[in-house]
């Protein structure tokens, strides 16, 4: 099967190709443009971002189709294609509704199946790209499931459990922020810039996470929900409190490394404790947040400390945050259960969330 896959649901213009033969990826490229003019605003604005997206995903397309046929044709690519794939929500609908109607009138045009995938399932599905830990359960899924997800993004912070390939079940979810948003928001308050999590977590790597303790919301509670505003007031105190300090490189390197502690502490602790609840066989990591290198090796040696046996998928690097690769993976896993939209009537769906 050969999919074509569309990510715009945020402030990324993707666009992936993706061909199974016999279980296996048997060729994959893909092409991410990131929008860098929400720097500007210390944040994404939906129509600034839905704008963009109609610039940026016709040549992004273009660009992906001359790296797979030498050509930048649509007609020469269409050739290549048996479905074509898109992020239908959860999202911006501005942004979606971009990516949406391309895959539509593409679909159309060159008389393809097309196949409307849930963003959350896309961040999922990286762990089963190549180069990732499920790359070879792609066909044989023995022993990966249940599995139980962590997914930590800009808009979400949830653990799903995944009793099979397709169905999920959430178990918790934050009441308030998710993680990235703690991650962006609190970087915003020590003028980092937008995203804000990359920022943190390098300046983190040298500091001392230690040197001030911030709250670990609910990092107790039995139940499997979480809350982050909490330590973003705590942080907006705090450097109320120190603001003369936040001339001092060091403090700042301090501060950026506690933060990041309690976010990770909460995450790991949480997880760890889920999977051996719920007696899973895999735990996945899925997200932009993903790619905190803090989070991935404490959550890695955690599990392999409390619980050893369980593999631990943590996505490659390039797949945490916004791609359309992931998309074409979530693609590829719908259309083999025969899960097509019709292009006539796929909308976006901006408030599409997984297992409620
Ligand atoms: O999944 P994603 O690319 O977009 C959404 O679907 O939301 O996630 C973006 C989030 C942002 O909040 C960003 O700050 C965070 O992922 N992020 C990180 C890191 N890289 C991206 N957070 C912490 N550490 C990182 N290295
Ligand atoms: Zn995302």
């Amino acid at each position: 099967m050969r999919i074509l896959a569309i990510e715009s649901s945020c402030d990324e213009s993707a666009a992936a190709y993706l061909e199974v033969k016999g279980g296996r990826v048997a060729c994959f490229e893909h092409l991410v443009a990131t929008q860098a003019i929400h720097a500007k605003y210390g944040g994404v604005v939906p129509e600034v971002a839905a704008r963009e997206h109609s610039t940026t995903l016709p040549l992004v397309l273009a660009g992906l189709a001359k790296k797979i046929t030498g050509d930048e044709d649509g007609v020469a690519l269409g050739r290549k294609v048996d479905v074509v794939a898109v992020t239908r929500g959860p999202g911006l609908v501005t942004s979606l509704k971009v990516g949406v109607d391309t895959a539509r009138a593409l679909a159309a045009a060159w008389n393809k199946k097309v196949v409307g995938v849930n963003h959350i399932d896309g961040h999922v599905r990286a762990a089963w790209l190549p180069g990732a830990p499920l790359e070879f359960a792609l066909k044989n899924s023995r022993g990966v499931f249940p599995a139980l997800v962590l997914v930590v993004s800009g808009g979400h912070t949830e653990l799903l459990l995944m009793r099979d390939e397709a169905r999920y079940t959430l178990l918790g979810a934050t009441r308030d922020d998710a993680a990235g948003e703690a991650f962006d928001k609190a970087a915003k308050l020590m003028d980092l810039g937008y995203p804000g999590g990359p920022a943190i977590s390098r300046l983190a790597a040298e500091g001392d996470a230690t040197a001030f303790p911030f709250p670990r919301p609910m990092i107790s509670d039995p139940h499997f929900d979480f809350s982050f505003s909490g330590l973003k007031t705590a942080v907006r105190y705090f450097l109320q409190r120190e603001r003369e300090k936040l001339s001092d490189p060091q403090f700042v390197r301090d501060a950026a490394a506690s933060i990041e502690q309690a976010i990770v502490d909460v995450l790991v602790v949480k997880t760890v404790r889920a999977a051996e609840i719920m007696r899973v066989k895999t735990v996945i990591l899925a997200g932009g947040v993903a790619a905190n290198v803090k989070l991935r090796r404490a959550l890695g040696a955690e599990l392999a400390a409390r619980l050893p046996g369980i593999r631990y998928a943590e996505p490659p690097l390039q797949y945490c945050t916004d791609n359309a690769a992931m998309i074409a993976m979530a693609g590829y896993f719908a259309a083999r259960r025969d899960k097509f939209d019709k292009w006539q009537k796929m909308e976006a769906d901006p408030g599409w969330e997984l297992g409620r």
